[in-house]
């Protein structure tokens, strides 16, 4: 497969597809720059997601709220630098997308044409946020959707598990598969009970991607800082992490701090 980017590997949302069809679990991790985005994409996922998540993780946000369509064109572009086979989505910010489809669509062709993004994800299945991913669908721009938590409502949905009743099960089922029919290639499913999750799952062709929504997803995406423990005040149920490195870091620097405190660093090794 060519993909007339100089890379002959570049993964595209058919073969996201292809792997869910195969029955293959499909890994996405999220990356807000070159470095992490170099190290993630080496390491053999499907996708990268440039999050707005960035917002808490770097800017030091409390939600995603603040996040500007100029900040995600920036981590785009940073973390395209370093991603050259991974599928890179991008998140479209707080209101860059459910005003106007003709807005959407511009805003979604800002991340693509400047910050070098594969995909863009929206979240919610509002009748605007559908004719949105109509319209940028529609202009070849292929739309993660996203579902269950949406971070970006934060201030009506909370920050608990969605869909707990039979009624929210229905409407999640239902909103999945709006967001096939209006063109989206793949949904996250965040914070559902799994059985809810593995419900979207069947009633979709097209891959669910699970966060704190249990086994039953085509794939699992988590928050690269929390997954190395990096983020380490962050303890949600559904979070395993696979490293320590806060701890390591501070220990790093201590070590650092001490011997150049000691005057043993830098010793002879170490000089010119
Ligand atoms: O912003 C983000 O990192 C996300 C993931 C949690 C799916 O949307």
């Amino acid at each position: 497969m060519s993909t007339g980017n100089g890379s002959d590997t570049r993964l595209t949302i058919h073969d996201f597809q292809e792997r869910k069809d195969r029955g293959e679990k499909l890994v996405v991790v999220t990356a807000y720059d070159s470095l992490f985005g170099r190290l993630v994409d080496e390491s053999g996922v499907d996708a990268v997601l440039v999050g707005d998540s960035v917002g808490n993780l770097l800017a030091g946000y409390e939600t995603t709220l603040p996040v500007t369509l100029d900040q995600m064109v920036y981590h785009a572009r940073s973390t395209r630098a370093g991603v050259k086979r991974a599928l890179l989505i991008v998140d479209m910010p707080f209101l860059t997308y459910q005003v106007s489809p003709p807005r959407a669509l511009v805003n979604c062709g800002r991340v693509m044409a400047e910050g070098g993004a594969d995909a863009v994800k929206l979240e919610g299945a509002s009748e605007s946020v559908l004719a949105a991913i109509r319209a940028v669908t529609g202009a070849g721009i292929p739309v993660m959707g996203h579902l269950g938590f949406t971070p970006q409502s934060v201030n009506t949905l909370g920050t608990r598990v969605q869909a707990r009743d039979a009624e929210g099960a229905k409407k999640i089922v239902e909103d999945a598969k709006k967001l096939e029919d209006a063109g989206a290639f793949s949904i996250v499913l965040e914070l559902l009970p799994a059985k809810v999750a593995a419900s979207v799952t069947r009633a979709v062709r097209i891959p669910t991607i699970g966060i704190g929504a249990g086994a039953h997803c085509s794939g699992q995406v988590l928050v690269l800082h929390d997954l190395l423990g990096l983020n380490d005040g962050f303890n949600p149920k559904f979070l395993k992490r696979y490293a320590s490195m806060a701890a390591e870091v501070r220990e790093a620097i201590e070590r650092f701090g001490s011997e150049v405190r000691a005057g043993s660093y830098p010793d002879d090794d170490h000089s010119f």
